[in-house]
């Protein structure tokens, strides 16, 4: 089973890389945080997103699809689960650790199912796959994190640089799978670097793990 692990903060190119690094090796790609993201939507429609043992038993009840589309019990929710009452109230359901074993435990499954994949998120090369064949740590400053948001869903570059900086310190702070890099983790800053040259970073790490 082929798993490449991509972790790093919010903004450092990890979906744009993981899609599209999946396409080149021809398999499948698993976005984690667009799983958290679903959780808190249907918290928030339920009106219980503070109550954390709730929470956790809609995380385990609900049926839930992340692939081009998110479907959440069947709904279409790949729009909602970016909007801003999602993006301010994720980082709470993040770190209810119900939630996050009931969400690894689906990781896992789908990866088994898959036959291994490109696995995007915070915690998965340092406890959701930490034998990934490789593990990435993906990451660029702030502020071109902030301008990369701003290019693709518009806004205000300052607003969204601080509300990155808050997020950050959420998931890094958190008790259960902070952001952290992973022990193995192949850094890259793709600061400078446009998507085909990360790809091809990536490929040649892959391919230096492969010849060991
Ligand atoms: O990557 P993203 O911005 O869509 O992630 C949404 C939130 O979910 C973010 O606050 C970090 C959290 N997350 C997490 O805690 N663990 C993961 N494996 C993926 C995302």
């Amino acid at each position: 089973m082929l798993v490449v692990a991509i972790d790093g903060p919010a903004g450092a190119g990890k979906s744009t890389i993981a899609r599209a690094l999946a396409e080149r090796l021809g398999i499948a790609h698993l976005d984690t945080g667009a799983m958290y993201r679903a959780v808190t939507l249907a918290a928030l429609r339920a009106g219980l997103h503070g109550d954390e043992p709730a929470v956790a038993g809609i995380a385990r009840r609900m049926t839930l699809d992340v692939g081009t589309h998110v479907l959440l019990d069947g709904e279409d929710v790949t729009a909602k689960v970016r909007a801003p009452e999602v993006n301010v109230a994720v980082s709470v359901v993040a770190a209810n650790s119900a939630v996050r074993d009931e969400l690894r435990d689906r990781q896992r499954a789908w990866a088994a199912a898959h036959q291994g994949g490109v696995i995007e998120g915070r915690d998965i090369g340092s406890v959701v796959f930490p034998d990934a064949r490789l593990k990435l740590y993906l990451t660029a400053s702030p502020r071109v994190r902030a301008a990369r948001r701003v290019a693709e869903h518009g806004g205000d570059v300052d607003a969204i640089e601080a509300d990155i900086a808050r997020r950050d310190g959420h998931d890094e702070r958190r008790a259960d799978g902070p952001l952290t890099r992973p022990d193995g983790a192949e850094v890259v800053d793709t600061s400078g670097m446009t998507i085909d040259e990360v790809l091809d970073e990536i490929e040649r790490l892959l391919g230096e793990r492969e010849s060991r």
